[in-house]
C-alpha cells in the first residue's frame, strides 16, 4: 500500500480525493487544509482523517499530493522532499524560478520521484496524436476562460498558459530563441489576457492566446507541419487530422483537388480519442513512476522548462506595460 497525505481540499483537491479513492493500493492516510468550513465538509462526506500540522502529515505518508495555491508549493514541496517523501505537486511547480530551480536541486540530491500536475499530457485529445511524427513549423492556441476569483494569485501565464507551454515543450524539440508578448491586467493587479509568439531555433513559431476574461470557453492547439494539419480540442476531447493522402491513410475520408503540379489527395480523419480520466491517470502514473522507480511522465525538469518560458513571457509583458 502507498500511503498517500493530501494537502488542499479546495476545487481541485476534491477531485483528487475521488480519484485516489478509485486507484489500487493506495491508502489516504489524511489532508491537511487550514480553512476549517472546507476542511469539515471533506471529514463529514469522506470520512478521512483531517491532520492540523502539515509536517505530521508529511511523517506519516510515503508520498503527498500538492493541491494548495501555488504560493504554498514551494515550502510544502521543501518539507516533503527533505524528508524523503514522493510528490505530487499542481501546476505551475512553484510561485517563482528561485523556488523552482531548489525544488529541482532538491530532488536531485534525493531519492523520490516528483511529478508536476500538467494534466492536458493525459487529455485524450493528446494521448490520440502520439503516433504520428510530429515536426510542426507553425502552432496557434486558443485557452479562453471565463473569469473565476480561483488561481488569480497568479497571472493568466502561469495559470492556464502554462499548460500549452508545457505541451509545445513537449513536441517541439528545439531550444526557444525569441519571445515576443502582451498581455493586459483586466479583472486582477496580473495579466488576464495575453498575447504571445514564440520562435524556436528549429524555425517553429507558436501563437498562444490565453484569456481569463472571456464569455465562453475554449482550448484549441493547432498543429501545422509540411504534411498534415492536427488540430486537438482539448476541451470537448477531440481531434481532427488534414493530409495529403498516403496509402496507409485508409479509413479517412477523402478527395481530389487540380492542382499547378497535378492531382492531389487530401485525406481527414478523426483519430479514436481514448475514454480516460486525465485526473485518476496522472495520479496511477505518478503511482507507477514510484513503484517501478521509473522518470515520472512531467518530471520536475518539465515543470522548470515550463516555467521559464512563462516568466520569459511575464518579462516581456511587464516590458511593454512599463514601455507605454
Ligand atoms: N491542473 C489543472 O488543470 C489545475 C486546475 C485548477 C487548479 N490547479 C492548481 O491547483 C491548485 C489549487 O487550485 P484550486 O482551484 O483547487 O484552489 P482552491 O482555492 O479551490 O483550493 C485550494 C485549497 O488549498 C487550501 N490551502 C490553503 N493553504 C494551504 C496550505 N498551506 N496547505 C494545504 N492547503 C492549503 C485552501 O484552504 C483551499 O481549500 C493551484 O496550484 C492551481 O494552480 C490546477
Amino acid at each position: 500500500m502507498l500511503k498517500v497525505g493530501i494537502f488542499g481540499v479546495g476545487h481541485l483537491g476534491k477531485f483528487h480525493l475521488n480519484n485516489w479513492k478509485e486507484i489500487k493500493d493506495v491508502e489516504i492516510v489524511g489532508f491537511y487544509d487550514p480553512e476549517d468550513s472546507i476542511a469539515n465538509e471533506v471529514v463529514e462526506k469522506y470520512k478521512i482523517k483531517r491532520f492540523l500540522n502539515d509536517e505530521e502529515l508529511i511523517e506519516s505518508c510515503d508520498a503527498v499530493d500538492i493541491i494548495a495555491p501555488t504560493n504554498f508549493h514551494f515550502d510544502l514541496c521543501k518539507k516533503a522532499i527533505r524528508k524523503g517523501k514522493h510528490v505530487f505537486v499542481e501546476k505551475p511547480l512553484a510561485n517563482s524560478m528561485t523556488e523552482a530551480k531548489e525544488l529541482v536541486n532538491l530532488v536531485k540530491e534525493s531519492n523520490i520521484k516528483l511529478q508536476v500536475g500538467h494534466v492536458e499530457r493525459f487529455n485524450p485529445a493528446y494521448l490520440s496524436i502520439q503516433e504520428l511524427e510530429l515536426a510542426p513549423m507553425f502552432i496557434e492556441v486558443h485557452r479562453l476562460a471565463q473569469f473565476n476569483p480561483r488561481g488569480t494569485e497568479v497571472s493568466v501565464i502561469l495559470d492556464l498558459m502554462i499548460h500549452d507551454i508545457d505541451i509545445i515543450l513537449s513536441i517541439v524539440k528545439s531550444e526557444v530563441k525569441n519571445i515576443s508578448a502582451n498581455g493586459v491586467a483586466v479583472m486582477t493587479e496580473t495579466p488576464d489576457i495575453a498575447s504571445v509568439r514564440i520562435e524556436f531555433n528549429n524555425g517553429c513559431v507558436a501563437n498562444l492566446t490565453s484569456s481569463r476574461i472571456s464569455m465562453k470557453k475554449m482550448r484549441k492547439m493547432r498543429l501545422f507541419q509540411k504534411d498534415a494539419y492536427i488540430g486537438m480540442d482539448f476541451l470537448n476531447k477531440k481531434t481532427e487530422i488534414i493530409k495529403l493522402k498516403t496509402e496507409n491513410d485508409i479509413d479517412s475520408f477523402s478527395f481530389d483537388i487540380d492542382t499547378v503540379v497535378g492531382k492531389k489527395t487530401i485525406a481527414i480523419s478523426n483519430p479514436q480519442v481514448p475514454e480516460i480520466n486525465a485526473i485518476k491517470m496522472e495520479l496511477q502514473k505518478f503511482c507507477e513512476a514510484i513503484i517501478n522507480n521509473t522518470p515520472t511522465v512531467v518530471s520536475e525538469v518539465d515543470g522548470l522548462r515550463a516555467m521559464d518560458v512563462a516568466h520569459l513571457i511575464l518579462q516581456k509583458i511587464k516590458h511593454n506595460t512599463i514601455s507605454n
